[in-house]
């Protein structure tokens, strides 16, 4: 099943809750937070308290993209907030492999996300270790920004890894940056089944509305793909 998961970056921050209960209402699957530190990334937004407050409301899943240096410092933070999935950088600390476990270990699910440059290789001795893969289709720290063309070849291959080590089943595959209802179905058919959307879904004239046209055409290529 594909699955919706706005980034609340592009919401209204003054309001969240109404925009939250929007995007869940109109059938999103999961709520997408950006936590950014201003080291790992040129830009800074929200934080442990922000989450908290948002868990206080979300009915569906939490999905926190931890955007700092030294992830393994505040997973216990993260988790206590709330986050049902939480996601560090391959690139933001030396010991991946510890800090995937003390998410684990806390009962939550584990997710690896990769910048535009970084190779998939990263993955190959923590595949036992994650639960999600996160490949970043724009370089962190933005929302609006475009969506980088060979991540669709990026998704492809991913695709063929897990297969490959027999974790394509369990392993769930999020893109995020760039995402729109004109590219939603080419990412997901690459081998997607997590599509962030942050200004594909708050810019549009009609957010609710938006989020119905993405799942109907995402339900278009699940059903093609079933009668393949
Ligand atoms: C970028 C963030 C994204 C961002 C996506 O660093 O991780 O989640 O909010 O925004 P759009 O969908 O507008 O590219
Ligand atoms: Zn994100």
């Amino acid at each position: 099943m594909y699955q919706i998961a706005p980034s609340l970056l592009s919401a209204d921050f003054v309001n969240l809750e109404r925009d939250i209960r929007m995007v869940e209402q109109a059938g999103a699957h999961m709520l997408h937070i950006d936590v950014m530190d201003g080291r790992f990334v040129p830009n800074i937004t929200i934080g442990v308290p922000v989450v908290q407050a948002i868990k206080r409301v979300a009915t569906t899943p939490c999905d926190v993209h931890l955007m700092i240096v030294e992830p393994e410092k505040f997973i216990d933070a993260f988790c206590d907030a709330g986050a049902d999935i939480l996601t560090i950088h391959a690139e933001a600390t030396p010991h991946v492999h510890r800090a995937l476990q003390a998410i684990r270990a806390r009962g939550v699910r584990a997710g690896l996300a990769l910048n535009p440059h970084t190779p998939l290789s990263v993955l190959e001795e923590v595949i036992e270790d994650v639960d999600l893969v996160l490949i970043m289709s724009v370089n962190p720290g933005f929302g609006g920004q475009a969506f980088i063309p060979n991540t669709l070849d990026k998704l492809r291959r991913l695709r063929r890894l897990l297969e490959a080590r027999g974790h394509a089943e369990r392993i769930l595959v999020e893109v995020d940056g760039g995402v729109k209802y004109d590219n939603i179905d080419a990412v997901a058919a690459a081998g997607a089944q997590v599509l962030v959307s942050g200004s594909g879904i708050f810019k549009a004239d009609d957010p609710a509305a938006m989020i119905g046209a993405m799942n109907e055409k995402l339900q278009g290529l699940a059903a093609r793909e079933a009668a393949a």
